[in-house]
């Protein structure tokens, strides 16, 4: 479907296919359905994905962080060139356990989640990888985050893997100096299974939160970072080996100590070209030349 000639976009019948309505109670009678079935409550009762067998590296509880929040919201900017200078261990622990772990530790039988982040029905459809390029204490590779014993599972150790997520990003040049990067997904089936249509919009959502605690975070150990929605999905996909369909990735987060080195980035090189092709289609239009009146 072509947004420019179609009257109805796919997101806008999306849109209109999720939205809650005041007289169609089956969207409540779903959720309170789903939410008052034990099995439902026992099954979401520890969400997290749990790659067991694999390497397990512990992660340090981090010291509390001395910036205020209001300084962090403030200084917060993307950062899109790092210096060469690696990650700490602690650094990577303090953002993956205030963006998408469990600071105030796990809950107890009634308390399941107590996460950083908050998440529709407590569900957690946000799954974390780091792809590791320059991280004390950790090869280079691609890890999984388990939240609930805040430690990292070596999926691959692999030192081509950074430069091969950057090649699925739009923006190699930033993820190339990056000494880490995150990766948020979703798994779409802990959201749907209350929410149904609607969940879509609260794994967006939920990846939100997640990444902007990592954002501020990042600030506040004077790092930086930049979160990137263009990447070639499939690409990134294989390389964390999921199906792209149950699980599916959303946002790169390429984090380091930020440099003032600035270089002039690759799409910028070629804006001449690019706004020649612009006029063109603008002047032209999809239906051919337009009249000039
Ligand atoms: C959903 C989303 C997707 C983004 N994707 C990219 C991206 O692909 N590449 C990039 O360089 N920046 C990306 N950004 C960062 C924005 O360009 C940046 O936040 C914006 O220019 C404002 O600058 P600031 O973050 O310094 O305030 C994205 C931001 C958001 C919220």
């Amino acid at each position: 479907m072509d947004p420019l000639t179609s009257t109805s976009s796919l997101a806008e019948l999306y849109h209109e296919n999720s939205k809650q309505r005041r007289h169609d109670r089956s969207f409540g009678w779903r959720v309170a359905a789903v939410a008052n079935s034990p099995a439902f409550r026992r099954l979401t009762r520890n969400p997290g994905k749990r790659y067991d067998g694999s390497p397990v590296i512990r992660l340090p509880r981090p010291d509390p962080l001395d910036t205020r929040l209001d300084r962090a919201i403030t200084e917060r900017r993307s950062v899109r060139r790092f210096s060469a200078e690696p990650l700490t261990l602690p650094q990577v622990a303090s953002m993956l356990l205030l963006s998408a772990g469990m600071p105030a530790g796990p809950g107890g039988p009634n308390r399941t989640t107590l996460r950083a982040a908050p998440s529709a029905g407590g569900l957690h459809a946000t799954e974390t990888y780091l792809v590791a390029r320059a991280v004390d204490g950790l090869a280079p590779g691609v890890y999984h985050y388990r939240a609930d014993d805040h430690l990292l599972e070596l999926l691959h150790e692999d030192p081509t893997a950074p430069e091969r997520l950057a090649r699925a990003s739009s923006y190699p040049e930033i993820l190339d100096t990056a000494a880490a990067t995150l990766v948020f997904t979703a798994v779409f089936g802990r959201t749907t299974l209350k929410y149904g249509e609607r969940a879509y919009r609260f794994v967006v959502l939920e990846i939100g939160h997640v990444a902007q605690n990592a954002l501020l975070v990042a600030v506040a150990l004077g790092c930086g970072a930049v979160p990137i929605g263009g990447f070639v999905d499939d690409e990134v996909h294989t390389l964390l080996d999921l199906d792209g369909v149950d699980e599916a990735a959303f946002y790169l987060l390429p984090v380091g100590r930020p440099t003032s080195r600035w270089e002039t980035p690759e799409w910028q090189k070629g804006q001449d070209a690019v706004a020649a092709v612009m006029e063109h289609l603008w002047s032209n239009g999809p239906a051919g030349p337009q009249p000039t009146t």
